[in-house]
């Protein structure tokens, strides 16, 4: 079974660090997943105002998640918790009540920072928010990346050979992961 991947980038800066990440985990990611961007920066701030007629952008957004077949979120930490725009955007899929696309969607989480800490912080902000959204996370293989200058270049070529390895059987696991979420859950909210 080949398997839609939706992946969202936390960051909308054009040097982004998770950005390069991301350019890794598609690299690396196993033949039967497609990997496609599926970016937010296009939403305005959510307000619930906007739920009896919600935006074109909002629904082409809502419609690339509910139509993945698992969603991976490559996200930094901003002050210890996950980046506004993130949030704004994960509120945006969640809404109106009733129309959660997340529901039921296998989802992973992963991330890179200067810091040793790697996103471990903002990792554990946004568990609770999938939990929330009845999300089914990856539990484990957790990562934590630290970022260093050379560690990943632009196009996503990783010159640490265990880390390579290592973002190569993170993908793998997902690959697991949405492979037995999606056998006992329906792929539709
Ligand atoms: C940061 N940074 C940061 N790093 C970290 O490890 N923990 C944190 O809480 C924060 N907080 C934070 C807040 C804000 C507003 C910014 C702009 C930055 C540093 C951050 O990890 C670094 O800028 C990365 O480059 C961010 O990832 P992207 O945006 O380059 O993908």
């Amino acid at each position: 079974t080949t398997y839609n991947v939706g992946y969202i980038i936390g960051s909308l800066a054009k040097g982004s660090i998770n950005r390069k990440l991301a350019k890794a985990l598609v690299r690396l990611a196993p033949d039967k997943l497609n990997m496609t961007e599926i970016s937010f920066a296009d939403l305005p701030l959510y307000s619930y105002d906007y739920d009896a007629d919600y935006p074109a952008v909002a629904n082409d957004f809502k419609a690339a998640i509910k139509g993945s077949d698992a969603i991976l979120i490559v996200t930094p930490e901003y002050n210890r918790s996950i980046p506004g725009g993130l949030k704004n955007a994960i509120d945006w899929a969640s809404r109106p009540y009733g129309t959660n696309v997340f529901k039921n969607k296998p989802t992973a989480v992963i991330g890179a920072s200067p810091g040793a800490i790697g996103t471990a912080v903002g990792q554990q902000v946004l568990r609770p928010i999938l939990g929330f959204l009845q999300a089914p996370q990856m539990n484990s293989v957790e990562a934590y990346i630290q970022m260093t200058p050379d560690l990943i270049d632009d196009d996503g070529n990783v010159s640490v050979p265990g880390t390579e390895q290592f973002l190569r059987d993170y993908m793998e696991a997902f690959h697991q992961h949405m492979a037995r979420v999606l056998t006992v859950l329906p792929r539709d909210a």
